[in-house]
Parts: C-alpha cells; sequence; structure tokens
C-alpha cells in the first residue's frame, strides 16, 4: 500500500462525524480510506456509505461499512474520493478507474467533497493525464469526432482519442452503467470550465471526467504527513 496514499486517506477520517451519510469514492485511494473507515465503524463510529461503484460496494460490505442506496437517502453529507490530477483551482480529472459518472452523481448531490491524492497529482494545467470520457455505445464513432472538435474549439492542445479497452484484450471495457470509455489525450485544457460545458451538450456522452466546482477540500498525501487545502 502507497504510504503517501495512506496518509492522504487517514486525514480524511478528521472530517467524518457521527451519524454522517457518505459517498465512498473509487480507487486505490478511496479503498484505503473505506478500510481505515470500517476500522472506525468497528470501534463504534455510525455512518452509512453510497459507494459510486461496484468495486467500491465490495470492498466496502468487505470493510464492514454499512451501504444504502442513493435514492434512500435525504442527503449525502460528505463525499471522499480520489482523482486523476488538481488543479490550483481544484478542477479535477477524474475516472482512470472509469467511474465517473456514477463519482459525479453523488459528488454532486453531496454537500461537501474531499479529494484525496498523492501529490504527483498536483498539476498547474489540467490534460497531462488522459480526459475519460464516458459514452454511449451507440454512434460512438460520431460522438467521438464530436469530441475530438468541443476538445480543439475550447482550446485543448492535442485531442487524440482512444476507446478504453479490458486489460486482459477481451474487449472495449464497459462501465458499472455500461457505457464505454474514451480517453482523450489532451496534454492541456485550457479552458475545463468552457471544455466541461461543451462536451456535456454532446448527446452521446453520459458524462465527462472533468469536475468543475465539486471539491471543497483537497488532501495531498506526502511522506510523512498530509497537507490539508481548503480553498
Ligand atoms: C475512478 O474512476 C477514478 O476517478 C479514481 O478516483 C481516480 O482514478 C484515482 O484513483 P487512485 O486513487 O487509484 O489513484
Amino acid at each position: 500500500m502507497s504510504v503517501v496514499k495512506e496518509n492522504a486517506a487517514l486525514a480524511a477520517l478528521d472530517f467524518v462525524e457521527d451519524g454522517m451519510v457518505l459517498g465512498l469514492g473509487s480507487g486505490s485511494t478511496a479503498e484505503i480510506f473505506i478500510d481505515a473507515l470500517g476500522e472506525r465503524i468497528a470501534g463504534g463510529l455510525k455512518v452509512s456509505g453510497v459507494p459510486t461503484s461496484k468495486r467500491t460496494a465490495e470492498c466496502a460490505i468487505e470493510a464492514g461499512v454499512p451501504l444504502v442506496e442513493p435514492d434512500k437517502v435525504d442527503r449525502i453529507n460528505l463525499t471522499v474520493d480520489g482523482a486523476d490530477e488538481v488543479d490550483p483551482a481544484f478542477n479535477l480529472i477524474k475516472g482512470g478507474g472509469a467511474c465517473l459518472l456514477r463519482e459525479k452523481i453523488i459528488a454532486q448531490a453531496s454537500d461537501r467533497m474531499i479529494v484525496i491524492v498523492d501529490s504527483l497529482k498536483m498539476v498547474e494545467m489540467l490534460g497531462r493525464f488522459p480526459l475519460p470520457i464516458e459514452v454511449e455505445p451507440f454512434g460512438m464513432a460520431l460522438t467521438a469526432e464530436q469530441v475530438f472538435d468541443a476538445l480543439k474549439s475550447t482550446g485543448c492542445e492535442e485531442a487524440q482519442t482512444v476507446l478504453r479497452q479490458m486489460k486482459d484484450g477481451s474487449g472495449p471495457l464497459v462501465t458499472d452503467g455500461g457505457n464505454y470509455i474514451l480517453d482523450s489525450r489532451c496534454r492541456k485544457i485550457p479552458n475545463p470550465a468552457d471544455t466541461a460545458l461543451a462536451l456535456s451538450q454532446i448527446p452521446g456522452v453520459m458524462e465527462h471526467g472533468l469536475f468543475i466546482d465539486l471539491a471543497d477540500v483537497v488532501i495531498v498525501g506526502e511522506a510523512d504527513h498530509a497537507r490539508v487545502i481548503e480553498l
């Protein structure tokens, strides 16, 4: 387990209070948080979690975190999730684990979002990490063309898009929601809010990995501590 990710994940526990409904993010850093949360629950903490992926649900069950259906909660007090890149305004790229649609549904419905990352993910400008875009399989080539145009017209330096494949070579990766992922190598995304808006207007785009104005706190794990940054 990565110590820097662990330091970030453990620091997020300080924001958890008894009685909270938590959005449980996806990815390796979120899973460290979920394991540690399970230990707190075993010690008497009373919280429940809304998972953002099937994998996270399995991880939470294993850790002993009680789960609740998203449609059965009045509110989600706090979401804790990882990210692939974070810029100085707390804009994020997410979706490296292909869970961005459910992650965004839960993040947007939460009172507060905490992002837990290691320092390598802090960037001056988003775009080095290929931007994941979740698309409807029907008409995917047409959607890919529109994605290319949206990226170029909003100033992205490149817009090379590839369909994400399963690691075992068995075909395109299918998300929990039954969609495909286009990974767009942009190199630089100088206007993330404009790019987000342009992508959202494409009918075949189910959701994109630009999280704008959603994160409230970023916790950056270092070798021997964690830095808590609030906007
Ligand atoms: C999942 O779809 C992603 O958004 C993850 O939150 C992101 O890829 C960070 O993952 P790690 O914590 O594994 O680096």
